[in-house]
């Protein structure tokens, strides 16, 4: 099974986490300005909230996604106030006829005096553990 994972992170929170979702599940962290270059079974996509809305650079990664080559798609994001900024970035996917996996992660992301130290160890094993299965849900799904 092919996955990969691609993320943006303006001050390395979510990068934090990319890797920690990379790790669990053998793959590397890029970032999104690195396209995808052959046919992905499960697509990782990592962002964060600027403004009250999902990074523009996020969107415009999904934007140029192509639904013949990306079987599916599980999204992780860090904020510090929005409550769950994957949504909005799943509801693109599915704009562009991108399968979502039932399974997504969030977590707080330091942000001034806010969420000091996060994402911290616990938020990554999430991160992990949400990595593990999704991976496993395209996976009983590619064995039909
Ligand atoms: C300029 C700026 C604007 C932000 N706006 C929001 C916001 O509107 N809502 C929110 O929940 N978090 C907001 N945040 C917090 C970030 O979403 C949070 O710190 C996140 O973990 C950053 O992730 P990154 O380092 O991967 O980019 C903002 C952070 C900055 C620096």
């Amino acid at each position: 099974m092919n996955i990969e994972v691609r993320f943006f992170s303006r001050s390395g929170n979510t990068k934090k986490v990319a890797e920690a979702v990379a790790n669990a599940v053998g793959a590397e962290a890029k970032d999104c300005s690195e396209p995808l270059t052959e046919p992905v079974d499960l697509l990782f996509l990592g962002g964060s909230v600027y403004g009250g809305g999902l990074d523009g650079n996020l969107k415009q990664f999904i934007e140029q996604l192509d639904a013949s080559t990306v079987k599916r798609a599980a999204v992780f994001s860090t904020s510090a106030i929005v409550k769950t900024p994957e949504k909005e970035a799943e509801g693109l996917l599915r704009d562009r006829g991108i399968p979502v996996s039932s399974h997504s992660f969030h977590c707080r992301g330091s942000f001034l005096i806010m969420h000091k130290g996060r994402p911290n160890d616990e938020d990554l094993s999430g991160a992990a553990a949400f990595a593990v299965s999704a991976a496993d849900e395209a996976k009983l799904s590619a064995d039909g």
